[in-house]
């Protein structure tokens, strides 16, 4: 028998299922990490669901939340902001990957990115943290269109991006979750392996805007600019000036055609092929994501 419960205590609230795993899910309230919470649940694992506003308070930047975020947990699921290759990812993340063995952890998952050579030291960390370790490369989110910082380009109708004509295999958040959970609960099956997750499709960033558009029943343009220029921007926007030449330097080179591939990762792990980015369009536009 499943039960399920709310244990809230001064520090935190964790849902707990008796089913036997507990898993710390960091970036918990983000794009990914929502779906491995919910993938996670379904599975019958007992989720701590972190971040700085989660129910349970986790903070990359603040050590002192580290223990007790990792209070009971056997696993952890790790996603690092504001970017996996960001300058100190693989300091910080192999610090708390090791604190994290040393409480008790065994099981580790890293959600990384495809041909992003900024994030092999961090990558490495975990690898060398002594835990089972499973990396998920995964590709270019179709969430990015749906949520966070580019909806509001997305409902204004014109998405303006450094990504040229590139062509990208957009993945489902869904399926990161559901192989983040696979690879858990999957025995060794997983451990030990980096993992190349992307969608079934290849498509231009103006290929995935007309998609949208056609789904939403609006126009909606795609306005590729520079990287350099998409920086300024970001600069213009508050971003802090290392942050802005971090990601020029991610979108000159993760935008450069390296990921114009699929590959088979999500039909490996999940034994089906990887949700298609109508599928992900059509429901986004029904649920009304892209209403003006
Ligand atoms: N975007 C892509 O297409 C893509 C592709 C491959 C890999 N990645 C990697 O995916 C990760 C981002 O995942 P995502 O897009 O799911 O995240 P997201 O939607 O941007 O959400 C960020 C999550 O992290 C939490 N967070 C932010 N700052 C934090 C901090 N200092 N300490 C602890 N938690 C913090 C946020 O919650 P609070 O605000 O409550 O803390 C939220 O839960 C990055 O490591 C990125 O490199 C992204």
């Amino acid at each position: 028998m499943t039960t399920n419960t709310e244990n809230t205590t001064a520090e935190h609230t964790t849902r707990t299922t008796d089913t036997g795993m507990t898993v710390l899910v960091t970036g918990a309230t983000g794009r990914v990490g929502r779906r491995v919470v919910e993938s996670a649940e379904a599975a019958g694992l007992t989720v701590r669901a972190a971040s700085r506003s989660g129910t349970v308070r986790f903070d990359w930047t603040d050590p002192s939340t580290w223990a007790g975020a990792l209070r009971g947990a056997d696993a952890a699921h790790l996603a690092y902001l504001p970017d996996v290759g960001a300058p100190g990812a693989a300091g910080t993340v192999g610090a708390f990957a090791r604190e994290a063995v040393a409480a008790g952890v065994r099981r580790l998952t890293l959600l990384s990115a495809r041909g992003e050579d900024q994030a092999h030291a961090t990558e490495r960390a975990v690898r060398d943290s002594g835990a089972e370790w499973t990396v998920v490369r995964a590709s270019w989110f179709a969430q990015n269109l749906s949520e966070g910082p580019l909806l509001d380009a997305m409902r204004g109708g014109e998405l303006v991006f450094p990504a040229g004509e590139v062509l990208e295999p957009f993945i489902d958040a869904r399926d990161i979750g559901d192989v983040v959970v696979a690879a858990l609960t999957g025995g060794d099956r997983f451990t030990g392996r980096t993992l190349d997750l992307t969608g079934p499709r290849l498509l231009s960033f103006r290929q995935a805007v007309a998609e949208v558009a056609a789904a939403a029943g609006r126009e909606m343009t795609y306005v590729p600019v520079s990287a350099r220029e998409y920086g300024a921007a970001l600069a213009g926007f508050g971003v802090p000036a290392e942050e802005v030449e971090f990601l020029i330097e991610l979108f000159e080179t993760n935008l450069d055609g390296r990921n114009a591939r699929c590959s088979d990762g999500v039909r490996e792990v999940l034994g089906r092929d990887p949700r298609d980015f109508a599928d992900f369009a059509g429901e986004q536009a029904a649920a009304g994501t892209w209403k003006c």
